[in-house]
């Protein structure tokens, strides 16, 4: 049974890990800190949920309020979410941003991104929002670089011609694609990669 709640402290050490399971590619300079997820209950605690399974973190979504502007301008993930610390956070901004979501790959393919997005849904209900907005990983892309630009890539997976192991379950859970952020996330190297520049308006 999975139980999606509002994140509490006694968790982080749990998300710590659980950000390094599920994204074991990422450059650990992007990789949320505890001093990150301190941060992020402290500007918009309503925003942080955890699925857990008998008490153990299992999923995990982080999100903030923005103003129109900051989210239907290009933006990249750094920036928009101040490095983690959501301190970007606007308590009167009409859309929610979906900083982050991961599902511990044991547990994927059973509902949880479905049930975190009901949460988030029930907030922006809450709250009387627009919707909400994400950049999203598209780790697929990789194979298909030397080809496909990134947006007919995002084409390709739309129309189910291309399956990605995270634009086609976001597509499934409601998001709908507005385009593609170049250079959304950065290597070490300065290296950039594009993301799906999603939305879901209530
Ligand atoms: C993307 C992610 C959050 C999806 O979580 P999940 O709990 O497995 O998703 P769900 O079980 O709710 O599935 C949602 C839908 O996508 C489908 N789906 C899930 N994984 C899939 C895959 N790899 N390929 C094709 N379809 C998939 C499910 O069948 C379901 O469709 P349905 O509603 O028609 O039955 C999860 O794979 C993950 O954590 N990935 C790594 C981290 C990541 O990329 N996060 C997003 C950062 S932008």
């Amino acid at each position: 049974m999975i139980t999606i709640v509002n994140t509490q402290h006694k968790h982080i050490p749990q998300l710590v890990q659980h950000q390094q399971t599920c994204f074991p590619d990422l450059f650990s300079d992007v990789w949320m800190t505890p001093e990150a997820f301190e941060s992020q209950l402290r500007v918009f605690p309503a925003g942080q949920h955890v699925a857990l399974h008998n008490g153990q973190v299992v999923g995990q979504s982080s999100s903030f309020r923005c103003r129109y502007e900051q989210v239907f301008l290009p933006h990249d993930y750094h920036g928009i979410t101040a490095a983690n610390m959501f301190t970007n956070h606007d308590p009167v901004g009409e859309w929610l941003y979906g900083a982050d979501m991961s599902i511990h790959p044991e547990y994927r393919g059973r509902g949880i991104a479905h049930m975190l997005m009901e949460a988030r849904k029930g907030l922006i209900r809450q709250l009387g929002l627009r919707g909400m907005v994400a950049g999203g990983a598209l780790p697929g892309y990789a194979d298909y670089e030397a080809r496909l630009r990134p947006e007919d890539y995002v084409a390709e997976v739309v129309a189910g011609r291309l399956v990605d192991p995270t634009l086609t379950p976001q597509l499934r859970i409601g998001w709908q694609v507005r385009g593609v952020l170049p250079n959304y996330t950065h290597d070490s190297a300065g290296h950039g990669a594009p993301a799906s520049w999603l939305v879901w308006e209530a």
